[in-house]
C-alpha cells in the first residue's frame, strides 16, 4: 500500500483562475475569444478551451475578426499592448495584478534614475513583459551566482541607486540569498519582495511535504515555470516526478509515502484524476515490488554462503556452494545495474559471498543473490562515507525526473538535479552511463534511501583548479578556454575552473554590435591574459591577434598617396566616412568630396557607394585616415589639360589613304 499525501494549496492560483474565468465568461456569453499564446502552461486546459472556441493566436494581428483578445496573466511587453490598441482590437487584460505591480516598479525606477535589477528567467514572458516597461537601464539576473558576476563586471551597482524585484514565480530561497547580498553589498538598493504569495506558499508546502515523503509527484505543464520550480524544490529532498496527466504516474513500491502537489496553472480536475488513479492502484493492483517482497517472505533469507563460480550462461551464473544442491544466481540477482551482463560481473573460478534466496529440495537447487550481499556491505560503506565526507565513485544508471541514480556497490544513490552538475539548470541526459565522483549527503537505512552530491565534488575540484590557476597565472599568458556565456558587453570564458572576460572591444578589430557576431556559447577560443586583479578575481582577456591589427596592415600596404576604392559607410554634416579596409574607416571631408563647392555630402554621395579615393593623411596614433576624391579629380583634370595643351606637337594623324609607294 502506498500512502498518498496532497499539498494543501496545490493547483490554480488567484491569477490563473481569474484569467481562465475571463476566457470562460466570454465563451459563456457566446462571444468569440482568442488568447495571445496559451492562456496557461497546461496543454489539456488549453485544448479544452480551444474545443469551446477560444483560439490561441501568436500575434494580435492574427485575432479573428470580432473576437476579443485575452492577454494572459504573465502580462505582455508594452509594444504588444500598443499594437493591440493600434489595431483597434477589443481586448481583455488578464494580467495578474501582482505582475502589474512590478510593471509599475520598473517604470518608476527609470523615471527616478534608478537601475532596475530583475531576478528571474530572461526568456520567460513575464520577465520580457516587465523589462519592456523599464524606462532606464536594467539587468536580469537568474540567481546568486549571476548576481556575483554582475557585481564584478558592473561595480557601479554597488553605489548607484538600484531598484530590485523578482519574477512572481522566482525561487523563494534563491531570492532570499540574492536579497541578502544586495542589502549587504549595494549601498543604495531598494529591494522589493515581489514573489507572489501563492507561489511562495506552494513552494513552502511542497518542501515540507517532500521532507516527509519518500517520493513526490508534481502535477503540471512541462513548460510551466512555477511547476518546474516546485519540481526542483522537491527534487532536493527526494525522488520527484513531474507529470502532466494521471497516466504518466510511475509505479511506486509498497510502503512508500508519496506526496502530491501541483503548479499554479494546474486545474483541480487534473489533480483529482491523479488522486483517483493513485487510489485505484492502491486498491486493485499489487505492483511488482510488492509481489517480489511477498515471494521473498517464504524464503530462507538469513543465510549467507561462500561459493565458487563454475559456469555462466546469459541468464544465470552457476555456483558451487559445497552442498549437494546446485547453486545458481539469476541475472537479476547479480547486480543492481540492469544493463550489465553476467560475464561482466563474474568469471569462472571467482569466489563470492552470497545470500540464499530459496532452497528447492525437490529440484535440488539453491537460488542465490549476490546483489543483496553487495547492498548490505554497500550501506556500511555509504554510512561511513557520509560520516567522513569521503568521495565515492559510481556509474549513473538512470536519469529520473528530478535527478539521477548512481550505482555504488549495488546501492542506488539518488542525486537531485540541483546536486548533479556544477551549476543549476544543466541538462542531465549527458550524465547517463558516466562514471562520477560524489559525496553522500543523507542516509536513511530504514527507508533504503541514500542521497548524494556530485556538485560538492565538482565545486571542490573547481576550487583546487582556481587556486592552481591563481598561483601560476601571469599577464600575457596564453590559454585555451570555452565560451560560457555572452552579455552585451563581452564574452565570459571558462579557463578551466576560472572565468575571464573578453570585452566586446577585444573580440575583433572590426566594429561589433554584440559578442554573438564573433563567438558563440560552447566555442573553444585561444585567448591571452590582458589584465588581472587577484583581489576581485577579475581577469580580462585578449582575443584579437596583433598580427590581424588593420592599422598594421594599413601602415604596411596603404601609405599616404595610395589610390584605392572605398565604400561609403556613414555620413555627417562635415563629410562622409568610407571603409578603406575592414576595421578602418577614413574621412572624406566635405571639401574633398568634389572639385566644386557642395552644400552637403549627400549632394554627391550616399551610403553604399564605392568611390575611388586617395589617402592624403594617416595618423596612426589617433587612428585617423583622411581621404580625398577631389585630389584625384583635380589630378585627372590637370592631366587632361596638359594633354590638351600639348596635342598639336604630339598629335598622331592617322590617314585613311594608302602611303605613297617609293
Ligand atoms: Fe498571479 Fe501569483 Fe498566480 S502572480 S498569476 S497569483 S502565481
Amino acid at each position: 500500500m502506498v500512502t498518498v499525501k496532497l499539498a494543501k494549496t496545490a493547483g490554480f492560483c488567484f491569477g490563473a483562475k481569474r484569467a481562465v474565468d475571463m476566457v470562460q465568461a466570454l465563451l459563456d456569453r457566446g462571444e468569440r475569444a482568442a488568447t495571445l499564446g496559451p492562456i496557461l502552461h497546461n496543454a489539456r486546459l488549453v485544448a479544452h478551451l480551444e474545443a469551446r472556441g477560444a483560439r490561441v493566436v501568436e500575434s494580435p494581428a492574427q485575432t479573428p475578426p470580432g473576437a476579443a483578445l485575452v492577454l494572459r496573466s504573465h502580462g505582455v511587453p508594452r509594444e504588444i499592448e500598443e499594437e493591440v490598441r493600434a489595431l483597434g482590437l477589443r481586448y481583455v487584460d488578464a494580467t495578474c495584478p501582482n505582475v502589474k505591480k512590478i510593471h509599475v516598479l520598473a517604470r518608476e525606477a527609470g523615471a527616478q534614475g534608478r537601475i532596475f535589477l530583475l531576478f528571474g528567467d530572461p526568456g520567460h514572458p513575464e520577465v520580457r513583459g516587465i523589462v519592456s516597461h523599464c524606462a532606464g537601464p536594467y539587468f536580469v539576473c537568474e540567481g546568486e551566482e549571476e548576481l556575483q558576476d554582475l557585481l564584478k563586471t558592473h561595480p557601479e551597482l554597488r553605489t548607484a541607486p538600484v531598484t530590485a524585484a523578482a519574477q512572481t514565480t522566482f525561487h523563494k530561497i534563491y531570492w532570499q540569498k540574492c536579497a541578502e547580498t544586495l542589502k549587504k553589498v549595494c549601498t543604495n538598493a531598494a529591494v522589493f519582495d515581489t514573489i507572489c504569495n501563492a507561489t511562495a506558499k506552494r513552494q513552502k508546502e511542497a518542501l515540507d511535504l517532500a521532507r516527509q515523503c519518500d517520493r513526490m509527484v508534481v502535477v503540471g505543464g512541462r513548460d510551466s515555470s512555477n511547476t518546474a520550480k516546485l519540481r526542483d524544490i522537491c527534487a532536493e529532498e527526494c525522488e520527484t516526478y513531474l507529470i502532466e496527466r494521471a497516466d504518466e504516474l510511475p509505479a511506486f513500491s509498497a510502503g512508500l509515502s508519496v506526496g502530491i502537489t501541483a503548479g499554479a496553472s494546474t486545474p483541480a480536475s487534473i489533480i483529482k484524476e491523479v488522486l483517483d488513479t493513485m487510489a485505484e492502484i492502491n486498491s486493485t493492483e499489487q505492483n511488482f515490488e510488492e509481489m517480489l517482497e511477498e515471494s521473498l517472505k517464504s524464503m530462507n533469507t538469513d543465510e549467507k554462503v561462500h561459493g565458487v563460480v563454475v559456469g555462466i550462461s546469459p541468464t544465470e551464473v552457476y555456483v558451487d556452494v559445497g552442498r549437494k544442491q546446485a547453486g545458481f544466481i539469476p541475472a537479476a540477482e547479480l547486480s543492481s545495474d540492469p544493463s550489465v551482463k553476467p560475464e561482466d560481473v563474474l568469471k569462472i573460478g571467482d569466489e563470492v559471498e552470497l545470500l540464499i534466496m530459496k532452497t528447492n529440495d525437490q529440484e535440488g537447487t539453491i537460488m542465490l543473490s549476490k546483489r543483496r550481499v553487495d547492498a548490505m556491505k554497500g550501506w556500511d560503506v555509504i554510512q561511513e562515507a557520509q560520516e567522513n565526507g569521503d568521495i565515492l565513485e559510481g556509474k549513473v544508471i538512470e536519469v529520473v525526473k528530478g535527478g539521477v541514480i548512481v550505482l555504488h556497490n549495488a546501492l542506488r544513490v539518488f542525486v537531485p538535479a540541483s546536486q548533479a552538475t556544477a551549476t543549476r539548470g544543466e541538462e542531465l541526459e549527458s550524465l547517463q552511463g558516466k562514471e562520477v565522483r560524489f559525496r553522500i549527503i543523507e542516509v536513511n537505512r530504514q527507508r533504503h534511501r541514500a542521497v548524494g552530491s556530485i556538485r560538492s565534488v565538482l565545486r571542490e575540484e573547481r576550487k583546487a583548479a582556481q587556486e592552481k590557476f591563481w598561483e601560476q597565472v601571469e599577464e600575457g599568458q596564453a590559454y585555451t578556454g570555452k565560451v560560457k556565456s555572452l552579455t552585451n558587453f563581452g564574452a565570459f570564458v571558462d579557463l578551466g575552473g576560472v572565468d575571464g572576460m573578453i570585452h566586446i572591444s577585444e573580440l575583433s578589430w572590426n566594429r561589433v554590435k554584440h559578442p554573438s557576431e564573433v563567438v558563440k556559447v560552447g566555442d573553444t577560443v585561444d585567448v591571452y591574459v590582458k589584465g588581472l586583479d587577484k583581489e576581485t578575481g577579475k581577469i580580462s582577456l585578449g582575443y584579437r591577434r596583433p598580427e590581424d591589427n588593420p592599422w598594421v596592415k594599413l601602415e604596411r600596404e596603404y601609405p599616404v598617396g595610395t589610390v584605392c576604392e572605398a565604400k561609403v559607410v556613414g555620413m555627417t554634416a562635415f563629410g562622409a566616412f568610407a571603409s578603406v579596409i575592414p576595421g578602418i574607416d577614413g574621412l572624406i571631408h566635405i571639401s574633398q568630396i568634389a572639385d566644386h563647392r557642395i552644400e552637403k555630402p549627400q549632394d554627391v554621395l550616399k551610403v553604399g557607394d564605392v568611390v575611388k579615393v586617395k589617402i592624403t593623411d594617416v595618423d596612426l596614433e589617433r587612428h585617423r585616415v583622411s581621404l580625398s576624391i577631389r585630389v584625384l579629380l583635380e589630378e585627372e583634370q590637370a592631366e587632361a589639360d596638359a594633354a590638351a595643351a600639348g596635342a598639336p606637337e604630339n598629335e598622331t594623324v592617322y590617314s585613311t589613304e594608302a602611303p605613297e609607294e617609293e
